[in-house]
């Protein structure tokens, strides 16, 4: 079975690899020719774990193409997904669709038989239809059945959630869709993956509805460490407490600086403009959005606090500035936000990230880069950290008390332990945790 996947960005890549892992002959196409030679040469553009051995492999047995040859990469190929970006459109909020409109239309016209061409982007409810119309008038000769497969990886964590996912979604209104899907995921049905099959909106609308309510539950429980804050409770027990009701389960209940990434501030934000379009406003999902924008602004001003009212002339140490760990991406990082507002009051800031590619192009230029956490720390006033990689949890508190100036500790992920922290003689505080 051979399929062509449009776009080599983070869905596209991490979705072809693992198809041709099940056996399928996969071709990437992408327009940005730099890339793709990238790719042909075995560089990634990305960090994601696992991902360049993938590559390597399922390259070196023949399954797995990259081109910037539509024509090509359409040969022979019985489905065709579009993983090309959605992101917010200036101005209003919308998913910007412009690139899956276009590619839906070079599609259809590059087309030499029958096709499924299945949307793998996370687009709107009522995008399939917009595609179905676009390629039907595009190619009215040819039989092109349209179909909504939307993606639930995490970054850092992709291949394990594509190869072993909690379930698969598949909005198929066709038999040949449905049959062609299915044969694409067989190694899931071989391990009893549970397959949602529904309508297009609807798999269109799980999507949305799945991260909208994620961030709704980190943001509820970002809220529940300001009561605990105020109230002398602990929200890391809350969270376990709340949590192993099976109705509520408990992932996604820590409490941090706010959520970031690729897809939740994008996601909700959409949601939200699309249910007020519709008429039916998802008030919850706006107030999420208020509350993580609000969040982001607070978690400076707590550091600010925490070093005395004011940091003009003193020096802050952040280990951690991508948006969660195992990740280069810095896309929506609560640390955009954080960064800024601690050198606009005047501090000056030292960083640290273990994947830091993207991040001194995304921070102010004031924003200086050390090669350890133990580099960023040394003569530090204060200390902040906003992304919860591994390797801070091993750093022995007297280790960093003696290599810092100051005592100000902020975990904003909750990644050490308070005791050994004021034992060491370290000034420490962290998220809802008396
Ligand atoms: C998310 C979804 O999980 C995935 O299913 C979807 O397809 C894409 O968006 P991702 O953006 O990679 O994946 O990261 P995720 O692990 O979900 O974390 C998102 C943000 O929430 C991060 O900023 C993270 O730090 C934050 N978060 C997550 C919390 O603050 N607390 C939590 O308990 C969980």
């Amino acid at each position: 079975m051979r399929i062509a996947m449009i776009g080599a960005g983070y869905v596209g890549l991490v979705s072809g690899a693992c198809f041709a892992e099940f056996g399928v002959d996969v071709c990437i196409v992408d327009t940005d020719a730099d890339k793709v030679e990238a790719l042909r040469q075995g560089r990634i553009p990305i960090y994601e774990p696992g991902l360049d051995r993938l590559v390597a492999e399922n390259a070196g047995d023949g399954r797995l193409s990259f081109t910037t040859d539509l024509q090509e990469a359409l040969h022979g190929a019985e489905a065709v997904f579009l993983a090309v970006g959605t992101p917010t459109r200036r101005g209003d909020g919308h998913a910007d669709l412009t690139y899956v409109f276009a590619a839906a239309e070079q599609v259809a016209r590059a087309a030499e038989g029958p096709l499924v061409l299945v949307t793998k982007s996370t687009v709107p409810v009522g995008t399939g239809r917009k595609v179905e119309a676009i390629v039907r008038e595009a190619r009215p000769d040819l039989e092109i059945d349209v179909a909504s497969n939307p993606e639930f990886l995490r970054e850092g964590n992709a291949i394990g959630d594509f190869m072993r996912p909690d379930r698969v979604v598949i909005g198929v209104e066709s038999e040949r869709a449905a049959k062609v899907l299915k044969r694409l995921y067989r190694p899931l049905y071989l391990i009893e993956t549970p397959v949602v099959q529904t309508s297009i909106e609807t798999a269109e609308l799980i999507k949305y509805a799945a991260n909208a309510f994620l961030a709704v539950k980190i943001t509820f429980i970002n809220q529940m460490a300001d009561i605990c804050e105020k109230a002398g409770a602990n929200v890391h027990d809350v969270a376990r407490g709340m949590g192993l009701d099976g109705r509520i389960g408990r992932k996604f209940l820590h409490a941090g600086p706010g959520y970031g990434g690729s897809c939740f501030p994008k996601d909700t934000l959409a949601l939200a403009r699309t249910a007020q379009e519709l008429g039916a406003p998802a008030t919850i999902v706006e107030q999420t959005i208020a509350a993580n924008e609000a969040r982001k602004a607070q978690m400076a001003e707590r550091i600010i606090a925490a070093c005395g009212g004011d940091v003009r002339g003193k020096r802050i140490a952040v280990l951690g500035v991508t948006f969660k760990p195992e990740t280069d991406d810095m896309r929506d990082a609560p640390s955009l936000v954080i960064l800024p507002a601690l050198v606009a009051a005047g501090a000056s800031v030292t960083a640290y990230d273990p994947q830091p590619a993207h991040a001194r192009q995304a921070l102010p230029a004031a924003v200086e880069f050390a090669a350890s956490a133990m580099g960023a720390a040394r003569g530090a006033d204060a200390l902040v950290v906003l992304t919860e990689w591994n390797e801070f949890r091993a750093i022995a508190p007297r280790k960093l008390k003696a290599a810092m100036g100051g005592r100000v500790i902020c975990d904003l992920r909750n990644v050490w332990d308070p005791v050994a922290m004021r034992e060491a003689g370290l000034d420490y505080s962290s998220i809802g945790r008396p």
